[in-house]
This record gives structure tokens, C-alpha cells and sequence, in this order.
């Protein structure tokens, strides 16, 4: 309970936060990808990310979205961002699974 409680305050607190500062993003795609380097999608779906781990998924991701794919259209990037961050603020492992597939996203954006 704890920890849900946890989430579910810096997801608010990042609601709040997040749009006011929306236009520089504080992570680049590859500091991102760093976390998938350390496999901490994988403790998503697993169910063994802490809250703050799963916060920071969430927040990572968000920043994600704000940078500019080096390649491949903004629509498309966005769709794919769009998923990833519903799935996880919904805590979907499921639609997370979908989500996070490297291919489906390294394909059209990845050069
Ligand atoms: C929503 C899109 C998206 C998803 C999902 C995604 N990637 Fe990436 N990834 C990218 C983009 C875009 C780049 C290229 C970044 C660049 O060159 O600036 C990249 C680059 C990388 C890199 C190279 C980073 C570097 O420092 O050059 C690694 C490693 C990587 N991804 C791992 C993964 C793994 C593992 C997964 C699946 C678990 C994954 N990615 C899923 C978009 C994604």
C-alpha cells in the first residue's frame, strides 16, 4: 500500500510538474535506452520494479516523447510513446509487452 501510495503520488506530482517545463527534454533517447540496457523493462513486467523504478519508466519515457526521433515521422513516434506511457501508468504488462518491442519501434526509428 505503501508503495502504490508512493506511485500514485509522483505520478501526480509529475502531472503537475512535467507540462510546465514540457519543452526541453531531460533525458535523451539514449539515456533511455540506457534503462532497457538495464533491463528495467523487464522488471516491469516481471512485477519486480519498485514503485520508484516504475516512476522512473514513467518518467523516463515521458522525456522520451518530448525529443525528436532521429528518424522516422513524429506521428508514428508519438503513437509509440503514447503506448508505452499508457501502459505503464495503467500498469498493463500486457499492452506493456507490445509496447516496449525494440523492433517495432527500432525499425521505423532507429537509424
Ligand atoms: C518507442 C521507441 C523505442 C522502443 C520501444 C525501443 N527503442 Fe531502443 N531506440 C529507439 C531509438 C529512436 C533509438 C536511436 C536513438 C538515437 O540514435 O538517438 C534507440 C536506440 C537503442 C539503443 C542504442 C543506444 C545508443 O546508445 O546508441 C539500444 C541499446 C536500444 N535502443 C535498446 C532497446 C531495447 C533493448 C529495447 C526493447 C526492450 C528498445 N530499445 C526499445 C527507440 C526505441
Amino acid at each position: 500500500m505503501k508503495r502504490m501510495t508512493a506511485l500514485i503520488a509522483s505520478v501526480l506530482l509529475g502531472a503537475l510538474i512535467l507540462p510546465a517545463m514540457a519543452a526541453e527534454p531531460k533525458m535523451t533517447i539514449k539515456e533511455v535506452m540506457g534503462l532497457h540496457k538495464q533491463k528495467l523493462h523487464v522488471k516491469f513486467q516481471d512485477g519486480t520494479a519498485t514503485a520508484a523504478e516504475t516512476a522512473k519508466l514513467l518518467e523516463a519515457y515521458e522525456e522520451m516523447a518530448k525529443n525528436k526521433p532521429p528518424k522516422g515521422d513524429d506521428a508514428s513516434w508519438k503513437t509509440l510513446n503514447d503506448a508505452l506511457i499508457a501502459a505503464v501508468k495503467a500498469n498493463d504488462k500486457d499492452a506493456f509487452k507490445k509496447a516496449v518491442a525494440c523492433g517495432a519501434c527500432h525499425g521505423p526509428h532507429k537509424p
